[in-house]
């Protein structure tokens, strides 16, 4: 065990889990945090040790705030003594203003991407966190049900960053054919597969001196995750088919809606490169749990569509914002603004009533048939979209994925998923 100081304060403890301190790591681990309560804590274990219970254990409770995998080189110590250090710094700067300072929004973008909206104690403690975060160059996870800000979360951080001024780069790790994230994110020579007529460069290389943000990293594909690690360990890659290392510099954020610890004990995701992006961690609650945020947000929406929809003076009915309150939300902020659309469509005399917002039409009421799950019902809707926009766009994949704002390798995905794809294959080809 040794500690690492500024010269006034330890900061650290690096607790080296090899020999007899092997056996006793969560003792060790937990001595350590005790004699240093301000400290973070850095366990060094043997590889095979990242996957056992004691370590999971020890990362769960917040007592380890980072592992690395032993040996230990120079420049990957001090890397994760920066690390340590800047968690330590936020934390500090954290505790000292820990107000409900500014809360109402964060994320202000200048194309007119809409506000993060929230004045909740939830969402205050999100804004704090997005102030803080931004204000370092670490990786920082993001999670939170789908349609919940992740994305927006993501931009606002990157916006307040240092590294503001260069790009945002987005990649859905879901969205994209397992075979082609590598080629998306690593980018590939010419030549390196069938119809790789040029050189493309991937996303990292997109996103150097910027941002990139990893959508959906609960599918990032097993076989590639060796791959990201080293990225995030050393900034190092190859582009497929290529033989040159590039290093590209950027800041990365991830986020999931799947619990990523689940995966990790699963061994559907590295437990390595877990910890690896999980340094920072940014939570964003469902709507339901938003309190009065959700007729904040309801109003906010308002405000910015009605123009658009040509009904200036609309706005909610008193019965409408209660309905609003009291809806469950499971699409969360998406869900939500699909409704307020949908209000300033059918509203009469700009009065936006809850029945306009399709708030009083239960599918499921009156009716003994239990309600779909969730995932049922949002795959069904999925499928619902791709087959009316191919309709709409008389087949042609190109102008359907334009339609749904996907791309087209994400619309044959779907097509995949759904079992569409030799449905419409036949078709073109008669
Ligand atoms: N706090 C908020 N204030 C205003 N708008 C918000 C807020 N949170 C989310 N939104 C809006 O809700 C929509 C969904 O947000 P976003 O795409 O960031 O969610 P997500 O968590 O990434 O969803 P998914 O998991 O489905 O990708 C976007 O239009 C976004 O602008
Ligand atoms: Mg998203």
């Amino acid at each position: 065990m040794s500690t690492v100081d500024d010269g006034h304060r330890v900061f650290a403890v690096v607790i080296e889990g090899r020999g007899r301190l092997r056996r006793h790591l969560a003792s060790a681990a937990a001595a350590a945090a005790e004699a240093f309560p301000a400290a973070r804590l850095l366990l060094a274990v043997e590889p095979e040790e990242l996957e056992s219970e004691t370590v999971a254990t020890l990362v769960a409770d917040g007592v380890a705030h980072l592992v690395a995998p032993l040996p230990l080189s120079l420049a990957d110590l001090t890397a994760d003594l920066h690390r340590l250090w800047l968690l330590w710094h936020i934390d500090a700067a954290g505790a000292a203003s820990d107000m409900p300072s500014g809360g109402g929004s964060a994320g202000a973008t200048a194309d007119g991407e809409p506000l993060m909206v929230g004045d909740g104690t939830a969402m205050r403690e999100a804004f704090a966190r997005i102030r803080r975060f931004a204000a370092t160059d670490v990786p920082v996870l993001i999670t939170g049900e789908s349609g919940t800000g992740k994305e927006l979360a993501a931009r606002a951080i990157h916006e307040r960053s240092a590294v503001a001024g260069g790009p945002f780069v987005a990649i859905n790790c879901g969205g994209i054919p397992a075979d082609l994230v590598a080629a998306e994110l690593f980018g590939h020579e010419k030549g390196a597969f069938t119809g790789a007529h040029q050189r493309r460069p991937g996303r990292i290389e997109m996103a150097d001196g910027g941002t990139l943000f990893l959508d959906e990293i609960g599918d990032f594909p097993m076989h590639l995750q060796p791959h990201l690690l080293r990225f995030l360990q050393e900034g190092t890659f190859e582009r497929v088919g290529g033989l040159e290392t590039l290093r590209i510099n950027t800041r990365i954020i991830a986020a999931t809606n799947v619990d990523l610890e689940e995966a990790v004990d699963s061994k559907t995701f590295r437990r390595d490169l877990f910890f690896r992006l999980n340094v920072l961690r940014l939570h964003l609650p469902p709507l339901r749990e938003r309190g009065d945020d959700v007729t904040l947000l309801a109003r906010y929406y308002i405000d910015r569509l009605r123009h658009a929809h040509g009904k200036p003076l609309a706005r909610l009915t008193p019965e409408a914002l209660v309905a609003i309150r009291n809806h469950p939300w499971p699409g969360n902020v998406r869900q939500l603004i699909s409704a307020l659309r949908r209000g300033l469509t059918l509203c009469r005399r700009g009065r936006i009533t809850s029945a306009d917002l399709g708030l009083n039409d239960d599918p499921a009421a009156g009716s003994e048939a239990p309600p779909p799950s969730l995932e049922a019902a949002r795959a069904e809707a999925e499928k619902a979209a791709v087959l009316s926009a191919m309709r709409h766009a008389h087949n042609r994949p190109s102008a359907a994925a334009e339609t749904l704002g996907i791309s087209r390798v994400t619309l044959y995905s779907l097509m995949k998923k759904h079992d569409l794809a030799r449905r419409f294959e036949l078709k073109t080809r008669r």
